[in-house]
């Protein structure tokens, strides 16, 4: 059973939930911990010998130190690089959150100590007419890790999302802040003002990297407020 769950939304698309995921996965496991990931759903697969393969998913999959199966870590693989509802829908599929729950739900029953979550785009992205993917970390009780695209428009997409996570029932249990724009005008006054205004613990500050590598991200990336390991 994984002893840590955690849900990693983003502001948007494009922040670095992957990279961050990873970083988060690498910083475990320098502590000895084992670690898994899902990305249970992703648009823009690739087809290949072995079928629908997904970026994201292949990095979790490799920077976990518990060995899934590719269709473990990302049961839904759908080809267009679009909206997921909008490819499942093209594809003549339906997607659905109960379902990736119990997806999820099955992966957690790993033996682990840290485990990652990685959604696909914002907060709200919808699944079908009626559900978003925030459904499934509603129905799985995790709490949220938030990456934070440092880019200008990331403080007011900051705090809708909290709001939405809170009014959603989620604890967020901290946030990153992700430097994607190596000219953003006044970061720090931007970092402040959010540290100022979010409750949750900042567990890293992840500049903008030339080599974008987990192994580096997670040593900007300090996991002691996630309260992993019993003291
Ligand atoms: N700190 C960073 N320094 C340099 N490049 C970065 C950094 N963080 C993210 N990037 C780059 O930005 C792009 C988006 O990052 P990433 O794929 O992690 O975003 P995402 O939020 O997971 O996107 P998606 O919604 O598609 O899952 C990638 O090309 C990544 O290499
Ligand atoms: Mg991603």
């Amino acid at each position: 059973m994984a002893k840590k769950a955690f849900f990693v939304a983003g502001t948007d698309t494009d922040v670095g939930k992957t990279v961050v995921s990873a970083g988060l996965l690498q910083a475990a496991n320098n502590l000895g911990l084992k670690t898994l990931a899902l990305k249970p759903i992703a648009a823009g697969c690739e087809q290949t010998e072995e079928g629908l393969r997904n970026g994201d998913a292949l990095l979790l999959q490799q920077t976990a130190s518990q060995k899934l199966s590719y269709d473990q870590v990302n049961p839904i693989a759908l080809e267009p690089p679009i909206a997921p509802h909008i490819a499942a829908q093209q594809l003549g599929r339906r997607l659905d959150a109960d379902r990736i729950a119990a997806l999820c739900r099955g992966a957690m029953m790993q033996p682990a100590d840290f485990m990652i979550i990685e959604g696909a785009g914002g907060w709200r992205v919808p699944l079908n007419n009626r559900q978003t993917l925030a459904d499934v970390p509603k129905q799985l009780k995790t709490p949220v890790i938030l990456v934070v695209g440092m880019k200008l428009g990331c403080i007011s997409h900051t705090l809708l999302t909290v709001e939405a996570i809170v009014k959603d029932g989620l604890r967020l249990a901290g946030w990153v802040a992700n430097c994607v724009d190596p000219q953003m005008s006044c970061y720090q006054e931007n970092l402040e003002t959010l540290q100022s205004m979010l409750a949750a613990p900042l567990l890293g500050e992840v500049p903008y990297l030339d080599n974008v590598n987990p192994v580096d991200v997670a040593e900007h990336l300090n996991l002691s407020n996630l309260s992993l390991v019993n003291k």
